[in-house]
């Protein structure tokens, strides 16, 4: 069998177990909106609260990624259960427009694998609305001083006024949606500000890339930086990298400015270089080699934006961006996924943040980016980012 047929034989077999565990999985968790599994089960961080912790309740910023779950499978099988589980979870995110002072940056996150996702499949327009709204919130974050979108609120009385984060790079696609999608550019030149800021702010000259920035938010210009959730100040968290590579990928392909496909690249190069013999990515790649800590999500998510790169390069380049993307999806498929009954997540080994109490956990948006890369490499994923 030619190398190619192996892996088309692989990505067939990845996706057959993936229909087969979200069958029961969806069956067993329809009424939930998961964060992570305890003994094995979905927990559930749907419940409307307004006393709750934005850490806990409706508005915690991966609720959209247990719709896209389902998006991304009614668009792979035709299944209506998984639209209307889908359709359930978007409806449940409309308590956060009451719950206002909960947003933060990552509406992104959660209304483009719900709401823009239900419209692109559906047309549905009461999704069109809410997506639109989140979008305006979004652009409202947006802080021309510094030309920067502020991440969160104010974190128990500290003034996050001037910080942003990496991240939001994944959270810009709604502004690009919003700006084809109403034919103002408003949205898309916020988002382009906010690009151009993390670029030249964010990524350090070798490729790695800062966690937060805190710029003035009264004149612009950078105050400090923070290691976040990395190991420390001139770390590299690995998400981080992940977001980055990812959303520059994505930014290029809504704007087809080059200098967006740069930074992909050199993001995506340091990254590349720095994945360690096993093929497990840690938590930081500047952390110490004792406790081996490891960030499953980090791999998923690289390998999303690996395979856009690969997509988008002349046929020269290819290889090294798939060649990669493909590396850390095996790993992951061989050494870091349940596909058993005991454990209601696929990926394992997760982990939120190398200061965290807790690490090598299932998160959802690992399971979520693991499936969706590997729909990527069949051709047959749900174009969210
Ligand atoms: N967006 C927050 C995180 O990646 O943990």
């Amino acid at each position: 069998m030619s190398t190619l047929d192996r892996k088309t034989v692989w990505v067939n077999e990845v996706i057959d177990k993936i229909i087969a565990k979200m069958d029961w999985v969806s069956d067993k968790s329809h009424n939930k909106i998961p964060y992570t599994t305890i003994d094995g089960e979905h927990d559930d961080r749907s419940a409307h609260n307004p006393t709750h912790s934005v850490d806990d309740g409706i508005c915690w910023w991966t609720n959209g990624f247990w719709g896209g779950m389902m998006w991304q499978l009614y668009h792979a099988t035709g299944n209506p259960k998984y639209k209307d589980i889908a359709e359930k979870s978007e409806l449940k995110l409309d308590a956060c427009f009451q719950e206002f002072d909960g947003l933060h940056h990552d509406v992104g996150f959660m209304w483009l694998p719900t709401s823009v996702a239900n419209y692109k499949l559906t047309q549905n327009a009461d999704s069109r609305r809410r997506a639109m709204h989140a979008a305006n919130l979004l652009a409202g974050r947006y802080n021309p001083a510094g030309e920067f979108i502020r991440a969160w609120n104010d974190i128990e009385g500290e003034d996050t006024r001037g910080w942003a984060i990496i991240d939001c790079m994944l959270n810009i696609p709604l502004l690009y949606w919003a700006a084809e999608e109403t034919g103002d550019p408003r949205y898309c030149h916020i988002a382009m500000k906010h690009a151009n800021t993390t670029m030249n702010a964010f990524i350090r000259h070798d490729g790695s890339v800062n966690h937060i920035v805190e710029f003035d938010p009264l004149v612009g210009g950078v105050l400090q930086t923070y290691g976040g959730q990395g190991y420390g100040e001139g770390s590299s968290w690995t998400r981080g990298q992940s977001w980055a590579l990812y959303g520059f990928v994505m930014s290029y392909n809504w704007t087809k400015k080059e200098e967006y496909l740069h930074t992909a690249k050199r993001v995506a190069h340091y990254f590349i270089a720095n994945i360690p013999e096993n093929g497990i990515i840690p938590v930081d790649f500047r952390q110490p080699v004792e406790p081996a800590l490891e960030d499953s999500t980090a791999a998923a998510i690289a390998a999303c934006g690996l395979i856009e790169i690969a997509k988008v390069v002349g046929s020269y380049e290819k290889g090294l961006y798939l060649d990669a993307a493909m590396k850390l999806l095996q790993v992951l498929d061989r050494s870091r996924t349940d596909w058993t009954a005991s454990c209601d997540c696929i990926l394992q080994n997760g982990s939120a943040a190398y200061h965290a109490k807790s690490h090598h956990q299932s998160i959802i948006y690992g399971d979520y980016f693991f499936m969706e890369a590997i729909f990527k490499l069949k051709g047959t994923d749900l174009y969210i980012w």
